[in-house]
């Protein structure tokens, strides 16, 4: 841990705007707006969370530069002046707080026409590895006049954003949206001014850099956000035509670069999201290398790897994209040293792949109050009641924590040794270590908000009686489904988490079950060396999970060459392995030392039935309501705390 800061707090200037410090949020798409694609009150108390926290440069997400490449009806929009006042209001509301915002301006490759979406694009080419931007056959290949007229659109939005008090412009030139279209090889394959050499695919971007920068003068920063390199696929963008582009970018008027990349079937980096912190950073050291602009990072970054980046003259800036999403106030708490208060990102991916239904845009797993800021805010209560909370699991911590901090008097029961309920099998498997960041966190809240413990103790009916408390809390989880399957009463048959746990299992091993704790354990299992065969009825495995880190999973899963049958039913299990009906509808038998069940949870809402008329106030949250994911446990929690 960094004892002391000496670059991330220290200001910096990109072109004329001069920024507290070296902390930057990048654009990320919330889908927080009012119809139409104006800024709510939603997106301004969001982004006001985090100028608050003390991020030195918020860059608001994709905005649409004309009302006819916002498709959704829902994407940010400057297409014309009566978008103006909303970002008003919202600069203002971030620059109280001593923060910057600029605007990232994007064309996603769609555009209306005569209503209906049309994809546009450099070429009419279908490139598999395309999967952001374009998602159905050969985008509309633009003209000469729509060219110009696109470029329009962009110079114009900047123009406005000007108007509207924002501190500056990123065209968004990464990612496979239509700049990057243009940019890449790949997808820009046209024989005229605007494609073939690095020069004329650049050229799109360099026009809108030169005519913005006339129209804004030169002291409104305006930079582009670039590919360092297409990852994954043949003949997309390399790092050697990035670095031709710089001084192209430079002389056409930037005051900065961003440098993010794109993956499409690369196993480190998936569209803009990689796993690996600082992944990206050699592209950005190299771009740095040579610009004469300062160079933004990003990937995956936190505070101490940004700290050693600009330590090491890599770049000058540091993007911090789910960090920032996870806890509005990192650079606060980074800076006054209280690490341990730091929400931890679980790079779960929700964020980006399993955005909340209902059109209420996207959410976090770890912050419920993440887009709910104000109707999330912890208010002290009039009158203080006992609260008893059961359950130690991410549920539980979220509900007692919230409401100690209102000022009720809480306790929480544990029936095991430790907190954190199924996080705690639940991180063992590859790729989920974070989560053992978050039980600590969720720990660390229930001391400091004062919430009392008892550990090792099993709440019954009568100890609720007996305790009288004003307020009960239940968040007792959920149990493993073992199935009433012919054989299953065996001792070779062990359930998932089980075996996570620390059971023995023999070498040979079929799970059954292919959703996300199959084959999690199944992962696990064939790091450990076992012969593993996951058996699921459905004709896809890890069907439950966000498909970025579905993917992750089945590339390990694949490495270690674990055996996936799908559409195959177990009929029975057998004294040496199990009798299942095959996709093509035959018998067969799997040999097998252990049997694991992965079949799913049912939820553990015995305690609550008995004592919910028994008591002035009852909820039942988490898992022992319904099992689902972390997100809904803390979720559920955080509403509990606050209601009680
Ligand atoms: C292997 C595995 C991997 C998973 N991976 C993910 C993932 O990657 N992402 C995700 O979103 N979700 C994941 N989940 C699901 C997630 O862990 C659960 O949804 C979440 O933990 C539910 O939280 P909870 O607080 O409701 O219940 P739990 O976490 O089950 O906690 C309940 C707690 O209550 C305690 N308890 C029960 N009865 C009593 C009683 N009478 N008295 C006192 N204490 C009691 C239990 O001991 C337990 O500690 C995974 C689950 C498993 C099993
Ligand atoms: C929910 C979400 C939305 C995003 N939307 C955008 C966007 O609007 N524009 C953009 O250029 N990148 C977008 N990104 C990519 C981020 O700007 C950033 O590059 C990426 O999250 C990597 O940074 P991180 O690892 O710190 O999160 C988005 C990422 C997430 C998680």
């Amino acid at each position: 841990m960094i004892k002391e800061y000496k670059h991330l707090f220290t200001p910096g200037k990109i072109g004329a705007m001069a920024l507290k410090n070296r902390i930057v949020l990048p654009p990320m798409g919330t889908g927080f707006h009012d119809e139409g694609g104006y800024v709510s009150q939603r997106f301004i108390d969001y982004l006001e969370a985090r100028a608050k926290g003390g991020v030195g440069l918020i860059i608001i997400e994709v905005t649409a530069p004309s009302v006819q490449c916002n498709v959704s009806n829902h994407q940010l929009t400057l297409g014309n002046d009566s978008y103006i006042p909303g970002f008003k209001k919202l600069a203002e509301v971030v620059h109280a707080y001593g923060t910057k915002i600029a605007i990232q301006l994007q064309h996603s490759s769609w555009e209306l026409k005569d209503g209906k979406p049309l994809q546009v694009g450099p070429s009419p080419l279908v490139v598999p590895a395309r999967v952001m931007g374009v998602m159905a056959g050969a985008p509309h290949g633009l003209t000469l006049d729509e060219i110009h007229e696109r470029i329009q659109w962009f110079v114009s939005a900047a123009v406005r954003a000007k108007e509207a008090g924002l501190d500056g412009v990123e065209m968004h030139a990464a990612h496979q949206y239509l700049l990057a279209s243009f940019l890449s090889p790949a997808t820009n394959q046209r024989t005229d001014q605007y494609g073939g050499s690095v020069e004329n695919r650049a050229r799109i971007l360099v026009e809108i850099l030169k005519e913005t920068r006339k129209l804004v003068g030169p002291d409104f920063p305006v930079w582009p956000r670039l590919n360092g390199q297409e990852f994954g696929f043949d003949g997309g963008l390399t790092l050697e035509e990035t670095l031709q582009m710089v001084p192209m970018l430079e002389e056409a008027g930037s005051d900065a670069l961003h440098v993010s990349a794109y993956g499409a079937y690369s196993m480190a980096i998936r569209a803009p999201i990689c796993d690996i912190p600082g992944f990206l950073i050699p592209l950005a050291a190299e771009v740095k290398k040579i610009s004469k602009v300062p160079v933004i990072a990003v990937g995956r970054l936190d505070t101490e790897l940004g700290e050693e980046i600009l330590e090491q003259g890599k770049a000058d800036f540091i993007s911090i994209g789910r960090r920032l999403i996870a806890d509005p106030d990192l650079p606060n708490k980074v800076a006054a040293g209280r690490w341990n208060e730091i929400i931890p990102c679980i790079n779960c991916m929700e964020c980006i792949e399993r955005p909340v239904t209902e059109g209420r845009g996207t959410a976090c797993a770890v912050n419920a109050a993440m887009g709910r800021e104000r109707a999330f805010r912890i208010q002290p209560v009039a009158k203080p009641k006992t609260v008893m909370v059961v359950g130690g699991g991410p549920a539980g911590m979220q509900a007692a924590s919230v409401a100690a901090r209102r000022g009720h008097k809480v306790a929480l029961y544990e029936k095991s040794s430790e907190l954190g309920g199924q996080l705690a099998i639940a991180k063992l498997p590859p790729h989920k270590e974070e989560l053992t960041n978050l039980i600590s966190y969720m720990a660390d809240q229930l001391t400091r908000s004062g919430v009392t413990i008892e550990y090792n103790t099993e709440v019954t009916p009568d100890m609720i009686l007996e305790k009288k408390p004003d307020a009960v809390i239940i968040a007792a989880g959920a149990a493993p489904l073992m199935t009433d399957m012919p054989g299953v009463k065996q001792p070779q048959v062990l359930a998932a988490q089980d075996v996570l746990a620390g059971r023995q299992v023999g070498q040979n091993v079929v799970i059954i079950g292919g959703g996300m704790v199959g084959c999690e354990t199944g992962h696990f299992l064939s790091e450990k060396g076992k012969h593993v065969i996951v058996v699921e009825m459905i004709k896809r495995v890890a069907n439950d999970m966000a498909p970025m880190v579905r993917r992750r999973l089945l590339d390990g899963l694949r490495e270690k060459q674990v055996m996936m049958m799908t559409n195959t039913t177990c009929l029975e299990i057998k004294e040496k392995g199990i009798l299942v009906k095959t996709a093509d509808g035959k018998q067969q038998e799997i040999p097998a030392d252990s049997v694991i069940i992965a079949v799913g949870y049912q939820k553990n809402d015995t305690l609550f039935q008995s004592i919910k008329d028994k008591v002035p106030e009852a909820s039942n949250i988490g898992d022992s309501a319904n099992p689902q994911r972390i997100r809904e446990a803390i979720l559920s929690g955080y509403q509990a705390g606050l209601s009680v």
